[in-house]
């Protein structure tokens, strides 16, 4: 039996702010965890992470309106505050939640917007234009709340990573950030709190997704350099899923997101792929000797 305190919930922005300035001036190294809920293994593999790391965790939970395009999920995006608190509830370590409303991030009167140009254009920012726009200005929203000494952040997103690096070196923000690996189910689709939009026989597809990643690996591996003969392998096998659309499948350099010619340990491999109605990304950075993590526990 787990013997956890419950994590210390807080809505509004000034009672955080005071809980934290108390625990920062008895020393207190602070992590921040964002979220925007739905919890799953993915997430709690961040705050685990910063347990470790951190004397407080604070798990940020917002479905964050700016980041969605009038077309996208925002009304339907899953919202389960309750067992998210029971979740964090079993991780070992003191949890701060932070859930605050839309009115309380975004009054009538916002009106002040973070841009980080460059790698936002491409790939994630082609398809959705304003999706960066909205991440970064809620990122460093939290950011300038908590003042937190680390962020923890999922390769899963690995495009968000490179443009959260980018504002805080770019804005002089004073936080380390810390990069997580993807948490995948046992089949090795990665966890992401869209999968359940997915049915039954769509959810069997999905796995394409991780399937075409590893097959690129191996065929790097085996000494295969060609970006366009990875290229066209990956995107055949997504296409054997009936139900997939791919928007992008591309080879790209991990700081500048160009793309590649040629293969080379820490080449990236984007994803993303439409499965029926659910949008889902993947990416893997290719390694001489690399292996996947699987999530083993029975997961939510
Ligand atoms: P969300 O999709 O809830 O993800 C929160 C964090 O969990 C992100 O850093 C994401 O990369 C990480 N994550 C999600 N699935 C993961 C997986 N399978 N393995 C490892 N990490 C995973 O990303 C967002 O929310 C938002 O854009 C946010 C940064 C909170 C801003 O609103």
């Amino acid at each position: 039996m787990s013997q956890q305190n419950a994590p210390i919930l807080f809505t509004g922005p000034d009672d955080l702010r005071q809980y934290i300035s108390r625990e920062k001036r008895m020393g207190k190294r602070i992590g921040l965890v964002p979220t925007m809920g739905a919890l799953h293994e993915g997430h709690l593999s961040l705050v685990r992470a910063s347990c470790e790391a951190c004397d407080i965790t604070v798990v940020s939970i917002f479905v964050n309106p700016t980041q969605f395009a009038p077309n996208e999920d925002f009304a339907k995006y899953p919202r389960t505050l309750a067992s998210d608190l029971e979740l964090l509830h079993s991780c070992n370590g003191t949890i701060v939640v932070f859930a605050p409303s839309v009115e309380t991030m975004y009054p009538s009167c916002f009106n002040t917007f973070v841009e980080v140009g460059g790698i936002t254009e491409r790939l994630e920012g082609e398809y959705r234009p304003t999706h960066f726009r909205g991440v970064a200005t809620i990122v460093l929203k939290l950011f300038l709340l908590v003042q937190q000494d680390v962020a923890f952040f999922g390769q899963k997103d690995f495009q968000q990573c490179a443009v959260i690096k980018k504002m805080v070196s770019d804005l002089n923000v004073p936080t380390q950030i810390t990069v997580c690996p993807i948490i995948r189910e046992p089949d090795g689709l990665a966890m992401s709190s869209r999968n359940k939009y997915l049915s039954q026989e769509e959810r069997k597809q999905a796995v394409v997704l991780s399937e075409s990643l590893l097959l690129a690996q191996k065929m790097f591996s085996h000494g295969e350099k060609d970006t366009d003969t990875v290229c066209r392998k990956v995107r055949e096998h997504i296409l054997t899923a009936r139900d997939a659309k791919i928007d992008y499948a591309a080879i790209v350099d991990p700081e500048t997101f160009e793309d590649c010619t040629e293969l080379a340990s820490g080449v990236v491999i984007l994803l993303a792929v439409r499965i029926g109605a659910t949008r889902l990304i993947d990416n893997i950075i290719l390694n001489y000797s690399h292996s996947l993590i699987f999530c083993h526990k029975k997961c939510p």
